[in-house]
């Protein structure tokens, strides 16, 4: 089975075709991340505008790579929340017309819950039926699946590809959004995570010169939700108290930050494994693109014994691949009268 789908909730416009939920036949994505740097933030209204621009190309060149058309997919996915809501109704009034002049079945998503299933996707695109099928036998259930990104950090028990219970969540402030705060205060600008990633790896100060030590909010209370709101204040303070700041100092507060942040992200996602007794982890969202996060994620699975699956790190930021995995796996279509775009969508909608 064939899904074409289209992701708009943000600042990518992307479509893809995925078969049957695992092979990458296509994977487009055009961005406008460029366009709202010098303003320190995603502006809305451009997002919105530059999406209106490139959303036809970039579904026609996502049925071009994948040497399909509209007549020959079997059915549209469409993301119909959370987001911005100008963004998302370009992608959504767009897979309605889709749907009503094609006849396809339509299957509306939620992002959040789409995030894990990039973990589902057998990374090389055309991979065999062999290939594949081996990437879903690995996957053993129970699982506990981390999704943390720029508005999300939840975690869930997927106790098969359709079963998901929402286990916990941030009480405030995402994962995301705190290296994103951090990057704009220590001078990276709009680069976010992956400006805070660059910067901690150069980090090779002396430990007498640097004392910062940063709160892991929440760490042992035993619940298995996040709290990263005061740890920005934390981060506004304590950078505030540093009055030698030089190149070398901002790698070293980069490198505590993505440790704070990467602690809290691995204790609680193992805390809920054990819980649970999974078999499998799962993590998911731009985050999961930390590859600090990555390596201790991967040392404490191994030291507890489970699997870990980690998508690639170009199916962890937004793309339309996991939503077509999610409707395959997941999904139901709705008549296309009854889907809306909702930009405050909540994660247990959908459960
Ligand atoms: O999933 P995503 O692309 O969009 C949302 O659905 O939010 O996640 C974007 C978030 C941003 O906060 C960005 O700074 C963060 O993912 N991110 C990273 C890295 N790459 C992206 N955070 C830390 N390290 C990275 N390498
Ligand atoms: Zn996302």
């Amino acid at each position: 089975m064939n899904i074409l789908a289209i992701e708009s909730s943000c600042d990518e416009t992307a479509a893809a075709v995925v078969e049957d939920g695992v092979t990458i036949r296509s994977n487009v994505i055009a961005s406008s991340a460029a366009m709202h740097a010098k303003y320190g933030g995603i502006v809305p209204e451009v997002a919105a505008r530059e999406q209106l621009k490139v959303i036809i190309p970039t579904i026609d060149e996502a049925l071009k790579q994948a040497k399909t058309d509209f007549a020959s997919v079997d059915a549209i996915a469409i993301t119909v929340g959370p987001g911005l809501i100008g963004s998302l109704l370009i992608g959504v009034e767009t897979a309605k017309t889709i749907a009503l002049t094609t006849g396809k079945p339509l299957i509306p998503v939620n992002h959040v819950l789409a995030h894990m299933y990039a973990n589902f996707v057998q990374n090389e695109q055309n991979s065999s039926r062999a290939q594949s099928r081996d990437h879903i036998g690995k996957i053993e259930f129970p699982a506990i699946s981390l999704v943390v990104s720029g508005g999300h950090t939840e975690l869930f028990l997927m106790e098969s590809p359709k079963k998901i219970t929402w286990l916990g969540g941030t009480l405030d402030d995402a994962a995301g959004e705190a290296f994103d705060k951090t990057a704009r205060l220590l001078g990276f600008e709009n680069r976010g995570g992956p400006a805070i990633q660059e910067s901690a790896a150069r980090f090779q100060l002396d430990k007498s010169r640097f004392k910062t030590k940063l709160p892991r909010p929440l760490l042992h209370d035993g619940s298995l939700n996040f709290s990263f709101s005061g740890l920005k204040t934390a981060i506004w303070r304590e950078w505030n108290k540093i009055s030698d700041i030089d190149e070398e100092m901002t790698s070293a507060f980069a490198y505590e930050v993505q440790e704070a942040i990467t602690d809290v992200l691995v204790a609680k996602t193992m805390h809920a494994a054990q819980k649970y007794a999974a078999k499998s982890i799962f993590i998911s969202g731009g985050v999961a693109a930390n590859l600090r996060l990555r390596e201790k994620m991967q040392d404490a699975a191994e030291k507890k014994s489970v699997k870990l699956f980690i998508p690639p790190i170009s199916l962890c930021t937004d793309n339309a691949v996991y939503i077509a995995s999610y409707a395959f796996f997941r999904g139901a279509s709705a008549d296309w009268h009854t889907i809306t775009a909702v930009p405050n969508l909540s994660v247990e909608i959908y459960l």
